[in-house]
């Protein structure tokens, strides 16, 4: 089984190679993301391996499956990169549904943690011998309402993390979930109630922009948003109206909206053209993390344990339980559910 690997970071190839070699399965690690350009490197492989992203488009799937390129094997667990529609009756999806849901609520508690308490700026200020405390003052998390949008895995153990502090934790979900002892409200009261709202659910044509120029009027002046989902669940130009107007307190971001071509590379020295990411970044009570929520030693180990596993189901069994495609979640349509091949 051979597999061409784009977006290729140095922390990635340890553990796939390891996995890789357990599996049988030979990884070529190419730095580039995947796009239409590039995705001619994939002939004469079996499939690919990608990341958040990639661009999997009908462009893309034409020429991947035009190659021989039978599956794509996601090293994440959001698809929301993936033409799942398009790729149906010609690629294979595969995704990492969980890897460590702790990576992801630990990070948002951190940021959470860092915004509030200035953590960021007494850093700064220390290492340069500067003992000062003024306009360092936080506010305790203790007796605050956090209001969490998307309650799976991730959404659970950020309410858990979140109980632990003495929170009030409400939340919304679109299907909730039924005895999980979580107080639910309408996402219209969660946004008025709210001191602290973190975003957990997935990017869909329904939650794009979920935070925008009319909801940011809903919310609790001062409020603090944490993002470590997918960044265009909120519409950046209306934050900073909102960050400016100060109905929002803080905002805690380890996703952006136009991440893909900037995110995970080094762009210091370099002269960014996004106006809307710098004026973010210029902000003093903005903390932006570059999507690095995932990014722990247990996370990547469980990633590329999963991603093989999932190849050799597929390559064995020719169908995998990590499969993903437009009718999954359909009871009549899904054909998984009857433990039938997806196409
Ligand atoms: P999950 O599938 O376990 O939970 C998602 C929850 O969102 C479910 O309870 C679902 O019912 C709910 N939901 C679906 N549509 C909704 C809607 N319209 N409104 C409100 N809730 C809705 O997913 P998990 O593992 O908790 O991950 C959540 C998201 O976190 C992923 O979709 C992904 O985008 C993001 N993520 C970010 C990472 C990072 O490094 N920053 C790493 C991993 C995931």
């Amino acid at each position: 089984m051979k597999v061409a690997f784009f977006d290729t970071k140095q922390y990635d190839v340890e553990p796939f190679r390891i996995c890789g070699e357990k599996a049988g399965i030979e990884f070529k690690f190419y730095e580039p993301k995947l796009t239409a350009d590039t995705a001619g490197l994939a002939a004469g492989y079996d499939g690919v391996c990608v990341f958040v992203n990639d661009t999997v488009d009908a462009e893309v799937i034409d020429i991947l499956y035009n190659e021989g390129v039978r599956f794509i094997a996601l090293r994440c667990a959001g698809y929301n990169n993936v033409d799942v529609r398009y790729a149906f009756g010609k690629l294979h999806v595969m995704h990492v549904p969980a890897y460590s849901p702790y990576a992801v609520a630990e990070h948002a508690m951190a940021m959470l943690l860092t915004s509030i308490r200035r953590i960021h700026k007494a850093y700064i200020r220390t290492r340069d011998f500067n003992f000062s405390l003024s306009g360092l003052t936080g506010f305790d998390l203790h007796g605050k309402t956090v209001g969490v949008v998307g309650t799976g895995r991730i959404g659970r153990v950020f309410i858990d993390i979140c109980r632990g502090f003495g929170m009030n934790v409400i939340a919304y979900d679109k299907f909730p979930a039924k005895d999980a002892g979580i107080d639910y409200v309408d996402l219209h009261e969660l946004y008025a109630k709210s001191d602290i709202i973190s975003f957990h659910c997935p990017l869909t044509d329904e939650t794009r922009h979920m935070i925008n120029k009319d909801t940011i009027n809903e919310l609790k002046r001062g409020v603090v948003i944490i993002n470590t989902s997918r960044g265009a669940l909120i519409d950046a130009e209306a934050l900073l109206a909102g960050i400016k107007s100060r109905i929002v307190g803080a905002a805690c971001l380890d996703v952006y909206e136009e991440e893909s071509d900037i995110f995970f590379e080094d762009y210091s020295g370099h002269i960014v053209d996004d106006d809307t990411l710098a004026r973010l970044i210029s902000m003093p009570n903005v903390i932006v993390t570059s999507h690095q929520a995932f990014l722990t030693t247990e996370a990547l180990h469980n990633i590329a344990e999963t991603t093989t596993e999932n190849i050799v189901t597929f390559a064995s069994r020719g169908t995998c339980d990590n499969e993903l495609c437009y009718h999954c979640g359909n009871t009549e349509t899904c054909k998984k559910q009857r433990l039938e091949r997806c196409f």
